[in-house]
């Protein structure tokens, strides 16, 4: 395929004349530290291909790091392919596995499949490529707590990301409807947390284990993604507190996990037997994730029971804040201050842009507004507004769209236009801006065929935003209409 077809498009690439053709004979020449690039590669190309692609200093196709190559940051990388040689460099690892998976694009679309495809010739158009990602965080979060998904699942999720040099994959893992993330000390926080009543059907439950979620780290990491945690407190907590009624704000009332949508006035009290929880959890997160950010959400938390309870009353007074609501931050604030002992970053979802305690890297998701707000603030902030980014909302009001969250609908446009940086922000404001982020909120998907639905193919417009920076409407269109047949070659669902 083209240059021309690449997704995200590169920073620089100019076709040259010819190709070079990968054979069972050809070999790699593996510079120091470039050996999980070449395992990739291999990785990618074996199932397809059966190209065994073995190790030889004399080879024609040499993956290295070159430390002085600076320019190309952590994620940037060189690729030229000329008719006798391939050569692929970058100043760090994660720049050599970006540049993996642009020459899979090179290479012709049944070289994507899973199985082995005959009579193919796998040729690559030469070309010299320079490519730099404009923005260094580029996510996609699933929520796998309103409807789970096995691990196996999780690992094509990840495939499929790297495909489009996404770099943070955010596991959303406890929420009011199911806890999925294991927690040695509190066993019934995935046995009772894990599983939901359907009142129109068998209940629906999952969990992970912690080697499952190691698992799934690794193969993560080896495609150059980051896994983000997402443990959600104050608030949607129903799933917790069904497991252990002790830890909200009145532990005599027995509760389900959550069976509705929407937002839950069931929150954590402010007790320190519920801090000892949060950090024995977080200690569990942090040993199974090795992300630097953690996620621990602090979004759509009412404060009706913390204002009708006495005790969060008296905990409000003591800790000198102007009332009940105040304790929002102030709870947000210990446990971040708990990461930051750690060494982690807290995450969380910003509800103005300006409620989160100083060191949160916030995830702005209301309003491009509260994006600006928390920036000029000095958070470091993900564009996440919800018009743009949210993939649970129908990508057309058209009359073949399933029945999904109501909401506005985000158009591959919408996606395409979405600009990290909000409108008006000024450059200290803009250099604050990490990137934007795609959500899967899944009560209304269940099934992979409609994860995939919604995730493509607007997952590629924001991967292209995100690396590429803007692009032209028809100049992505173009490309995306051949990057469908990559999609197609995977396999990925294109109905509901
Ligand atoms: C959110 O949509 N509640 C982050």
């Amino acid at each position: 395929m083209p240059a021309s077809s690449l997704l995200p498009r590169p920073t620089e690439a100019h076709a040259t004349a010819g190709h070079f053709t990968l054979g069972p004979r050809t070999c790699l020449r593996i510079g120091e530290g470039a050996e999980p690039a070449a395992r990739l590669l291999r990785t990618l190309l074996a199932p397809a291909t059966g190209l065994p692609l073995h190790p030889a200093d004399d080879a024609t196709v040499t993956l290295t790091l070159d430390r002085t190559l600076t320019d190309l940051g952590d994620e940037g990388y060189g690729l030229t392919v000329a008719p006798q040689a391939v050569l692929l460099r970058a100043a760090q690892p994660t720049g050599l596995l970006r540049g993996v998976q642009t020459i899979r694009q090179l290479l012709p679309p049944p070289a994507l499949a899973a199985s082995p495809q005959r009579g193919v010739r796998w040729s690559l158009p030469c070309v010299e490529i320079t490519d730099v990602p404009r923005h260094r965080w580029r996510g996609a979060m699933l929520d796998v707590a309103r409807h789970f998904q096995p691990v196996s699942y999780l690992r094509r999720y990840v495939d499929l990301l790297a495909l489009h040099k996404i770099n943070v994959f955010h596991l959303h893992l406890t929420d009011d409807q199911g806890w999925r993330m294991p927690v040695a000390a509190y066993p019934k926080l995935t046995e009772v947390g894990g599983l939901r009543a359907r009142p129109d059907g068998a209940p629906h439950g999952g969990a992970y284990t912690r080697s499952e979620l190691a698992g799934l780290v690794a193969y993560a990491a080896e495609r150059g993604i980051t896994v983000l945690p997402e443990i959600e407190m104050p608030g949607h907590v129903r799933a917790a507190l069904a497991a252990y009624p002790h830890l909200g704000n009145r532990p005599d009332r027995a509760l389900d996990v959550w069976t509705r949508w929407g937002v839950c006035d069931t929150v954590l009290g402010v007790h320190e037997e519920v801090f000892d929880f949060c950090r024995t959890v977080l200690e569990e997160v942090m040993d199974v994730f090795p992300s630097p950010y953690v996620h621990i959400g602090g979004d759509e938390c009412p404060v009706t029971e913390w204002e009708e309870s006495p005790q969060a009353r008296a905990c409000a007074r003591e800790a000198g804040l102007s009332g009940p609501a105040a304790l929002h931050g102030w709870f947000l604030g210990r446990v971040g201050a708990f990461l930051v002992r750690n060494g982690r970053r807290p995450v969380g979802w910003a509800e103005t842009g300006t409620e989160l305690p100083d060191g949160f890297t916030v995830l702005a998701w209301r309003d491009p507004a509260h994006a600006r707000a928390a920036a000029a603030r000095g958070h470091d902030v993900v564009n996440a507004h919800h018009r743009a980014t949210y993939f649970d909302y129908p990508l057309s009001d058209g009359p073949q769209e399933p029945p999904g969250q109501p909401g506005a609908v985000v158009g591959l446009r919408d996606v395409h236009a979405h600009d990290p940086v909000p409108a008006g922000a000024d450059p200290d404001t803009a250099a604050r801006v990490l990137g934007a982020q795609a959500q899967l909120w899944t009560e209304y998907a269940a099934t992979p065929a409609r994860l995939e639905y919604l995730t493509y193919p607007r997952l590629c417009a924001l991967a292209d935003r995100t690396w590429s920076g803007p692009t032209s409407w028809t100049d992505f269109r173009s490309r995306l209409d051949r990057h469908t047949a990559r999609l197609d070659a995977l396999e990925v669902s294109r109905h509901p």
